[in-house]
């Protein structure tokens, strides 16, 4: 089979396909943005991304002969218009150069067109088909198809792009929120998503046709739950307390995997998280001083535990989400040594220390602050009641065929007016 043979067969089945699933999603969104570009010049442009990382995903984009290799944990795009902004900005200098925008990934198309529009299609139409000719390779950055790096890159998550006629020609040019680089992979190969624990690169994303879409961006500019401390927000704390309760209400079931082959124990008792500005403000003081790894003096939170993690990237609130399900994971690894009676031994379990602490059955109030030093986030949770005392249980285990988690409110037994949370098993404390 010649190669121009099999590059023209794919092209016209490319063209149809994004054809088609554009005029169907037209006029879906939008966008609020501010740069006088129409909606539909938007929408144009954003399903024509969406449409080729589907294909992508699904290992039906054409490369010179057949498809590039499906896609694993490969994320949808969205739009944002402050790379729109920051894309007009080089389309209006008409130049037909490469901006040097740090920190962007850039593409960059001038050709006649009869709209701008139509301009940005083209232009795309044309670069998703550079590997029909020139051949491609997820695995490195592929110079012969430039352009179309930056579409596919899996860190890119959004784009913005702008078209300006600039003496009977437009000038297209898109942003990323992140460059290709030139020595890395583009994509990682193996199985599109199928379920939503496939998608693992932003916590709770959902699995849709081979695409990984992540949740709408979070305003962590809200900041009602503890005014008084402007380096938090209602995001953070949310996602501080649905996951530790996530992961309490989780763990009692039984069915969570352990070191060694071994399952957590079904427990009992076991307290819901409620959060605490109070605590919150104790940890962000010392946050504050830039502290990991050392945890603060016990005499300075009158008697609290303590858990603390150091992550670059990303906000404080998706921080403070991923850090709960780093610290869980200790239950694989290391583990901890007695999973029947479920009491802790130190120093021998020390190194299930954060799990032990985010599941300590007596622990019912949670406070934390963060501090962005230099390129790393220093967190620092508080727990009331503290957790890891040595020779006691992590949580209650019931008796032996008995179930994981209450089911009415004589099951929570630690303060008399105690109430049950029937949906996840979890003991309100009064
Ligand atoms: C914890 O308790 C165990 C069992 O009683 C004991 O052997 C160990 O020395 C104790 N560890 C600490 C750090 O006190």
């Amino acid at each position: 089979m010649s190669s121009l043979h099999c590059g023209n067969k794919i092209w016209v089945l490319i063209v149809i396909v994004l054809s088609i699933n554009c005029l169907l999603s037209v006029s879906a969104a939008t966008f609020g943005c501010t740069t006088g570009q129409s909606d539909d010049y938007r929408n144009v442009a954003l399903q024509i991304n969406r449409q080729y990382r589907t294909l992508l995903a699904q290992g039906k984009a054409p490369n010179k002969c057949g498809q590039l290799p499906t896609a694993k944990n490969y994320y949808e795009i969205n739009w944002d218009c402050g790379l729109e902004t920051s894309a007009k900005v080089q389309a209006d200098n008409c130049a037909m150069a490469y901006s040097s925008t740090p920190g962007v990934g850039e593409i960059l198309f001038m050709a006649s067109a009869a709209s701008a529009k139509d301009a940005v299609k083209n232009g795309y139409m044309k670069l998703v088909n550079t590997p029909v000719t020139n051949g491609a390779d997820p695995d490195t950055y592929s110079n012969p198809n430039n352009d179309w790096n930056r579409i596919v890159n899996y860190r890119a998550l959004y784009v913005g792009c702008a078209s300006t006629l600039c003496s009977g020609m437009y000038k297209t040019v898109c942003h990323y929120d992140k460059p290709a680089y030139s020595n890395q992979n583009l994509y990682e190969r193996g199985d599109n998503c199928v379920t939503d624990a496939d998608c693992t690169t932003i916590i709770e994303s959902t699995c849709k046709n081979g695409l990984c879409i992540a949740p709408p961006k979070p305003d962590e500019t809200i900041n009602t739950q503890c005014p008084l401390n402007p380096s938090m927000n209602d995001y953070a704390r949310d996602q501080l307390v649905k996951w530790h309760n996530y992961y309490r209400a989780l763990v009692i079931k039984g069915n969570e995997p352990a070191a060694g082959g071994r399952k957590a124990p079904k427990g009992k008792n076991m307290y819901k998280i409620k959060y605490s500005c109070t605590i919150e403000q104790n940890a962000q003081n010392y946050a504050n001083n830039c502290p990991y790894p050392t945890h603060s003096a016990p005499g300075t939170r009158t008697g609290w535990g303590e858990n603390m993690a150091y992550m670059s990237g990303g906000t404080i609130g998706e921080n403070m989400g991923k850090s709960v399900g780093l610290y869980y994971s200790e239950l694989l690894t290391p583990g901890m040594a007695d999973l029947v009676t479920n009491v802790v031994s130190f120093p021998g379990d020390m190194g299930a220390g954060h799990y032990t602490q985010v599941v300590w059955g007596k622990t019912y109030e949670i406070g934390c602050g963060g501090k962005l030093c230099g390129t790393y986030w220093h967190l620092v949770c508080q727990y009331n009641v503290a957790g890891n005392y040595n020779g006691t249980t992590v949580y209650e285990v019931p008796i032996t065929g008995g179930n994981g988690g209450c089911t009415t409110d004589a099951d929570c037994t630690t303060q008399a007016a105690d109430t049950c949370s029937v949906s996840d098993g979890l003991c309100n404390r009064a």
